[in-house]
């Protein structure tokens, strides 16, 4: 596909975008190009973003993952941070600290069971990597077992949990990691042995196109790990903080995870700190030695208060509600652009506002990206999955805000479908040039 256009950039932005190409990115620049998108973020505010040269606005339907659930620049976390400023800083990762023991006390108090103790990092990676160590502290076992098609991190242990194609540039990773299909019960029962430390799964793998788990999928993952003493983790780095219209998504499946790792909306999309919750019992593989897992910048002061304050947002009842209202408002506008592009858009999935449009086939997801860009929609193809979009909207925006969406998504659909059978051939085209190159 190419969609490159004539540049209409400003010689501000026209710098901007050289400087990026020769210093941080130049294969970025050149994707963007491809696609005719040369939007740099300037200003954000609540829903939007706005184009570095003030004359395009876009929704933001993707949020980061759920980094941006509270808005862009939330006007209560700013405050916070201000007022955080006048006294605290990082604080010091080695003594006591009162700020991480408040935020992980609410925690606690917010997660079920004895989910009593968490480890705070910085990057979603780190937190995951965080819990297989844990894992195989605590049961003297190696084996991780993964989810194919899923999304950990890139650090190291969570990039060994992930997908060849994130991973194979990079030389040899951790040994003792394995992945089934996302659903498939009977193959990680087979995979599951008595060497097995842990499994991981996202709750609704959002890289892998928003799969939603058959109702008794989770509840049997749970059983074989009770039955054979693994661990079960959850990652609710996207799923968590009410993006399902629960607090935590693995309460829509009645199951009680071992470890829960939380990440991206923890920040407020202001300060960058993430989090693993461990049952009180695996806190016990740092006894011996409590200093043998340390991060600088984990559980940093300021970002405490600002999660805590995420957390209280969040949990609120009158939150999950409008989070619900908004979901179900969603559900009855797509059903409607269904039934009209019903060559397009084959179905929504959907748990809460954690969203996918999955389309006819692998093609739609990127065109449908580039023609919602041009409708001013944030909007993103899940990359492991790409007959699937990412639907991902914050998670305060209004039901008034909802039908404006899905007037512009009606317009980029229809474009999408007139575009679809061109950009179809030149796809094939292309793949038979690259075959033979
Ligand atoms: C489900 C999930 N887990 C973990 C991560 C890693 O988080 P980070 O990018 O903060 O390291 C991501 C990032 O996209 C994610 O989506």
């Amino acid at each position: 596909m190419n969609f490159s256009q004539k540049n209409k950039s400003s010689p501000f932005k026209q710098q901007v975008i050289e400087n990026f190409k020769d210093h941080v990115s130049s294969g970025k620049v050149a994707v963007f190009q491809k696609y005719g998108i040369d939007f740099v973020t300037g200003r954000r505010q609540g829903a939007y973003l706005w184009d570095i040269d003030g004359k395009k606005r876009l929704f933001n339907l993707h949020c980061n993952g759920g980094v941006f659930n509270l808005g862009h620049r939330n006007q209560e976390l700013i405050d916070l941070l201000k007022e955080s400023l006048d006294e605290l800083d990082i604080g010091n990762h080695h003594l006591i600290s009162k700020f991480r023991a408040e935020l992980a006390r609410e925690l606690a108090g917010l997660m079920p069971s004895d989910l009593d103790y968490a480890v705070f990092g910085v990057g979603g990676g780190e937190a995951v990597d965080l819990a297989f160590k844990v894992a195989r502290a605590y049961t003297g076992r190696t084996k991780i077992i993964s989810a194919r098609g899923g999304y950990h991190g890139h650090t190291g242990l969570a990039l060994a949990a992930g997908d060849e194609k994130y991973r194979s540039p990079f030389g040899p990773c951790a040994p003792g990691f394995c992945q089934v299909s996302f659903g498939d019960f009977d193959t990680l029962c087979q995979t599951a042995d008595s060497d097995t430390a842990a499994i991981i799964l996202e709750t609704i793998p959002a890289t892998l196109g928003v799969a939603i788990p058959p109702q008794n999928y989770l509840q049997s993952v749970r059983k074989i790990c009770n039955d054979r003493d693994i661990l079960l983790i959850m990652d609710e780095v996207q799923t968590g903080l009410g993006r399902t219209g629960k607090l935590w998504a693995f309460e829509h499946f009645n199951i009680v995870p071992d470890i829960v790792v939380l990440g991206k909306g923890l920040s407020g999309g202001i300060y960058p700190i993430t989090a693993t919750v461990l049952r009180k019992p695996l806190e016990s593989v740092f006894h011996e030695d409590p200093f043998i897992h340390i991060s600088t910048f984990g559980g940093a002061e300021i970002g405490c208060r600002i999660a805590r304050r995420v957390l209280e947002i969040s949990s609120a009842p009158e939150f999950l509600d409008h989070v619900n209202l908004l979901a179900s408002r969603f559900a009855e506008k797509i059903e409607g652009l269904r039934v009209k592009h019903s060559k397009f858009l084959v179905k929504l999935r959907q748990l809460g506002l954690m969203m996918g449009l999955e389309l006819k086939d692998e093609i739609c997801g990127p065109l449908l990206t580039k023609t919602a860009y041009d409708q001013d929609l944030l909007m993103i193809y899940a990359n492991n999955d790409t007959r699937v979009c990412q639907l991902l909207p914050p998670l305060i925006m209004s039901l008034e805000q909802v039908d404006w969406v899905i007037e512009r998504l009606d317009m980029a659909l229809s474009t999408a479908r007139r575009l679809k059978p061109m950009v179809g051939v030149k796809a094939q085209v292309e793949k038979f040039i690259h075959k033979f190159m």
